[in-house]
Formats: C-alpha cells, structure tokens, sequence
C-alpha cells in the first residue's frame, strides 16, 4: 500500500459516510479503553494549568471530547475542517462550533487559556506543516497548548519499524522521538512543559500528550 498524501489523509474526513463511521474506532471494549487512556493524559495535562476558562479544541472531529470538555470549560469552542465531522459533534452537544482551518484560524491572537488538538499531528508527514499548525496553536493560546503525537519511543513503533526494516511491511510509521517534538515545539515558539503518556511506562504506547507555553 502507498503512502498516502497528507492532503488525502486530512481531507478524508469531509465525506459523509467517513464523518458517519468515525466513533466506530471508540466502540467496544478496546475501543473504549483507547479513548478512556486519551481523555485521561488530556485531564492530567489541564490539571497541571489548575482552572482552565477558556478551551478551543481544533480539531473537534466528531465531537469525541467535546461533552466532557464543554462542561469541563466554562467558554469551550470546537473547530474543525470539515463540516461533515461537525454535523456530527452537533448531534452530540450544543457547544459552539465553527468550520476552520488550523492553518489560519479566524480567532483572535491569545483568545484561549489552552488550545487542545488531539489525533491530527499523526496525519502530517510534512514536518513545515505540523510547525505552522502548532504556531496557530501557540497564537491563539494565552496559557498553553496541548497536543498529542506518536511517539518513536514505543514498543509498537518498534515493532512497526523493524517490520519495515525486513520488508513485512511498506513502510515506518510516522513517529517522532521526544527530542524532535521538543525541537518541533521550539520552533513554533513554544516551551515544552511535560510529556504525559497514555501508559506507564511511557513506551507501553505510542501515543503521549504534550503540554507546552507560549515561549517568551
Ligand atoms: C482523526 S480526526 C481527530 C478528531 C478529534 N480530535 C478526535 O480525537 O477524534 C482528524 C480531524 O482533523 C480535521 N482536520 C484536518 N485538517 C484540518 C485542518 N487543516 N484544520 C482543522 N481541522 C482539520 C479533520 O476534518 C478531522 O475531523
């Protein structure tokens, strides 16, 4: 199977029938598990900011945190690419919602406590592009910004990569080491304040949530 373009892989989500499908990843028992372990490192990460007013969460997808987190948020905004994802989030809650592009948002500058973007980075090989969505990120944050990765230090990685490595698969999964998304960070003006990984210990999974500041 050929890697496939970041533009497909992010503009997937604009079908119907994908938008319609997409908490199926979340049902039954493993599922749930995955979800549970995310909204978990998400709540740690926001606890170590103590109150949190204001949350934008780009993108909000299907709306697969967005009743927690609306409650959890005195001012929370979902945003999101692709209207058909937001069709869904409507169905779950009456938060407000708007169609925006993490690449130019049409917020203000230091409008939110915490911008939050959980499962896009993974989608983005161009590594120009995953640093001007967390500028965006960093602009419209006053506090802090929290994102989640994949993570090279993970045993599924590993594994993943050494299968590439012998031909049992076409290609490495994109992952970065904790290094490189610190100087990933540093480069969009952000300083990193704490990887919280899904699991303990952290390489148990690929997946870590990373909170950072505003740099300066
Ligand atoms: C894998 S989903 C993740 C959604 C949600 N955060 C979650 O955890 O389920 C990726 C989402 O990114 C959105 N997206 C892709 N490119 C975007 C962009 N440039 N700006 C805003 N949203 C984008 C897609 O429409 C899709 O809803």
């Amino acid at each position: 199977m050929a890697i496939q373009s970041d533009e497909r892989k992010l503009s997937i989500y604009r079908d119907a029938d994908v938008a319609a499908r997409y908490d199926e990843r979340w049902a039954g028992a493993s599922g749930q598990r995955r979800d549970e372990r995310t909204r978990r490192a998400i709540e740690r990460a926001l606890a170590r900011l103590g109150p949190v007013e204001s949350l934008l969460d780009v993108p909000c997808g299907a709306g697969r945190f967005s009743a927690w987190l609306s409650q959890r948020t005195p001012r929370y905004l979902g945003a999101d690419a692709a209207l058909a994802m937001l069709a869904q989030t409507r169905g779950k809650c009456a938060a407000p919602l708007v169609a925006a592009d993490l690449a130019a948002l049409p917020l203000r500058t230091r409008g939110f406590d915490v911008a939050l973007c959980i499962r896009l980075m993974h989608l983005v090989r161009d590594a120009e592009r995953r640093t001007a969505f967390l500028r965006e990120l960093a602009r419209v944050s006053r506090r802090a910004v929290v994102v989640d990765y994949v993570q090279s230090e993970s045993l599924k990685v590993w594994y993943a990569r050494a299968r590439a490595g012998l031909g049992l698969r076409d290609h490495a999964p994109s992952a970065l080491s904790r290094e490189q998304i610190r100087a990933e960070f540093e480069r969009a003006g952000l300083e990193l304040l704490a990887f919280e990984p899904l699991r303990s210990p952290g390489w148990l999974s690929d997946k870590v949530v990373v909170l950072a500041r505003p740099a300066g």
